[in-house]
């Protein structure tokens, strides 16, 4: 071999084990959707004894033949608080494919989608129905290898002889050394088709990576922007890898948290799948420099202070004062609309004051004479401008479309505030842009509330649900479900008078830090009967880290101790002029 190819396979020696793990070697985190579209985040199963993957793989006859088995294991460990998943890495297997297997051959465990295959090139799969057992005290490989003894390729014995699986769960509960620790397991071959390492070293920082981080990630990492570092070189960007991989890997990172498989939408922030292996496979790489000039250091982006151009109307926020440390409470901002006139809006755009302050915003607007307090709460006619999240500041009207502004009205501004290390002050704008004459359509939107909620203590996934149902045909464009620190999942699915139903929006992850406004690529026709239901889901368990208590019961509430399910739901009916009377919908 020439040496500088020596010296190139030990360089990637040193930067990411990822060839094998073995028995000892640490398990990196990450999170994966299963086959159902719910999140499985792996530390999220720290209080486990033991986490236990198997290798899944439709039409795998092994893999069918094992599952009685794995099964048996499960049953006899589910009190003993082992976690049983299966992950699949096969590039042909898709959902529905792996719910008509799953049917079929009763596999009754999440199989989690590993659609990029990084996770399964990390943790070294060959096979299908191998075992992974996990040890969540220090998240290091137990053992891998086969269930037992019982299998191999096109024979197999009545009974098996030795038990891995089965002794390396004991040995691991009762904290003694486990003695096998590793075996060969029968199975059919995935095709890793991108996981020869060596080439990854070729990945082109200039022309590959830089150009994905500036589309998705420099933003918010900008300096001054909302992210706590700027990518503003690739020394910077060097530094970070190691947290990059893993926050593209746990999915934290973009933030974005719809499922993929439900919808388009125009403000999709996520990387694709290609774009997570080019990323993943540079850092696993060494993240190398290459060639070129670096285009993160040459450009540099100044925004305009308003993207639409001077408003009609501004309304300046009361300042707020944030503290260099700790948590803030979602602040609930008011102004008055000065105008002694009905506008239509055809545009808003929210600039926060302090941008690395503010995480987001809420507006909401309630007519003259009402109760603003209900702004977030229904039950009063009003409306909103969306959500300001870094990175989409304006909220822009279908063409023709517009929202009725009263006189008078009184503004309620949702600001979630995050301290970063310095005190500041932050004084918020929102700027308003008119129609010169009335839209053909009003704007409307209702809010999907449950002011009845109630969340048992220690509950893991409770869910619960509201619905709204289209008095009249209508064309949706969007919706923001909201929740406090407990928020786990969230939901929107259409039932249609035929019969059929559709999921609109899923929200496997859903992260208080970030309310999205999730707007349609394309608005959807729904005709008059149409329901919409929108589930929420929270966790208040201990495992939830965010979780101020999980010893209460919770209720509604506007503290961050307390729970909202709230989803706001942005349509105008098809026919012209018609809006929505009340805000609330029924429960
Ligand atoms: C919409 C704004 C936004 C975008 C887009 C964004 N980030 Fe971030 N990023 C943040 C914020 C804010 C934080 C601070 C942590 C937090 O609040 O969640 C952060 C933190 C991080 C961290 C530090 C880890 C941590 O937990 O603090 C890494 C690494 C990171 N981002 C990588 C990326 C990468 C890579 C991309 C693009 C693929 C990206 N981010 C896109 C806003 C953003």
């Amino acid at each position: 071999m020439k040496p500088h190819i020596v010296l190139k396979l030990l360089l990637l020696s040193l930067t990411f084990p990822v060839i094998a793990l073995s028995p000892g070697d640490k398990v990196d985190n990450f999170r994966l959707l299963d086959h159902h579209g719910d999140a499985h985040e792996l530390y999220y199963y720290s209080d486990a004894s033991a986490v236990v993957l198997m290798v899944h793989g439709n039409g795998c006859p092994i893999v069918r033949n094992a599952m009685p088995a794995f099964r048996e294991i499960r049953d006899r460990y589910a009190d003993n608080g082992v976690r049983f998943l299966m992950i699949n890495s096969n590039l042909q297997d898709t959902r529905e494919t792996i719910m008509t297997e799953a049917q079929e051959f009763g596999y009754d465990m999440p199989v989690l989608m590993d659609e990029t295959q990084l996770i399964g090139e990390s943790l070294g799969l060959d096979r299908t129905s191998e075992i992974l057992v996990i040890n969540p005290r220090d998240w290091t490989l137990a053992y891998r290898g086969a269930i037992d003894d019982r299998l191999t390729y096109e024979r197999q014995k009545a009974k098996a002889n030795a038990h891995y699986l089965d002794d390396a769960l004991k040995q691991l509960q009762s904290g003694q050394r486990i003695k096998v620790a590793r075996t060969e397991a029968p199975g059919c071959i995935i095709n890793f088709t991108d996981r020869d390492r060596e080439s990854h070293a070729g990945i082109s920082y200039a022309s590959e990576i830089a150009p994905i981080l500036q589309a998705r990630c420099v933003s918010c990492h900008q300096t001054g922007g909302i992210a706590p570092w700027a990518m503003s070189s690739y020394n910077m960007v060097l530094g970070f890898s190691p947290m990059m991989r893993e926050v593209i890997r746990t999915q934290r990172m973009p933030p974005w948290h719809a499922d993929p498989h439900y919808g388009e939408w125009e403000n999709d922030r996520s990387l694709t799948p290609a774009e997570k292996k080019t990323l993943v496979h540079w850092i696993e790489a060494g993240s190398p420099r290459g060639e070129g000039i670096d285009p993160l250091a040459a450009t540099v982006a100044i925004a305009p202070e308003w993207a639409l151009g001077e408003p009609d109307l501004i309304i300046d926020l009361p300042a707020h004062q944030v503290p260099a440390t700790g948590v803030v409470d979602y602040q609930y901002l008011r102004a008055q609309n000065p105008l002694d006139h009905d506008v239509w809006v055809r545009a808003a755009e929210l600039v926060p004051g302090d941008r690395q302050a503010v995480h987001h915003v809420i507006t909401r607007f309630t007519a003259a004479g009402t109760d603003q307090r209900r702004a977030f709460r229904g039950g009063a006619t009003g409306g909103g401008f969306g959500g300001y999240v870094p990175g989409s500041s304006v909220w822009l009207m279908p063409e023709d479309a517009g929202v009725l502004l009263p006189a008078k009205s009184n503004f309620v501004f949702q600001m979630h505030y995050t301290p970063y290390g310095k005190a500041t002050t932050d004084e918020s704008r929102l700027g308003i842009y008119f129609y010169d004459k009335p839209p053909t359509h009003r704007m409307a939107g209702t809010v999907l509330i449950n002011v009845q909620l109630k969340i048992p203590p220690n509950a893991p996934a409770h869910s619960e649900t509201t619905q709204y149902t289209f008095p009249q045909a209508a064309e949706i464009y969007g919706m923001l479900p909201h929740a406090h620190y407990r928020g786990k999942a969230a939901r929107y699915t259409a039932y249609y008078p035929d019969g059929t139903n559709e999921v609109l929006l899923s929200v496997p992850a859903y992260d208080f830090n970030w309310q999205t406004f999730y707007k349609m690529a394309q608005p959807r026709r729904v005709p008059a009967g149409t329901r919409v239901t929108f589930t929420m889901t929270w966790d208040n368990s201990a495992q939830n880290p965010a979780n101020p208590d999980p010893d209460r019961e919770v209720r509604w509430g506007r503290q961050s101790w307390q729970e909202m399910q709230f989803g706001t739901l942005s349509f105008r009916f098809l026919a012209p002029g018609e809006t929505v009377e009340r805000a609330t919908a029924a429960r």
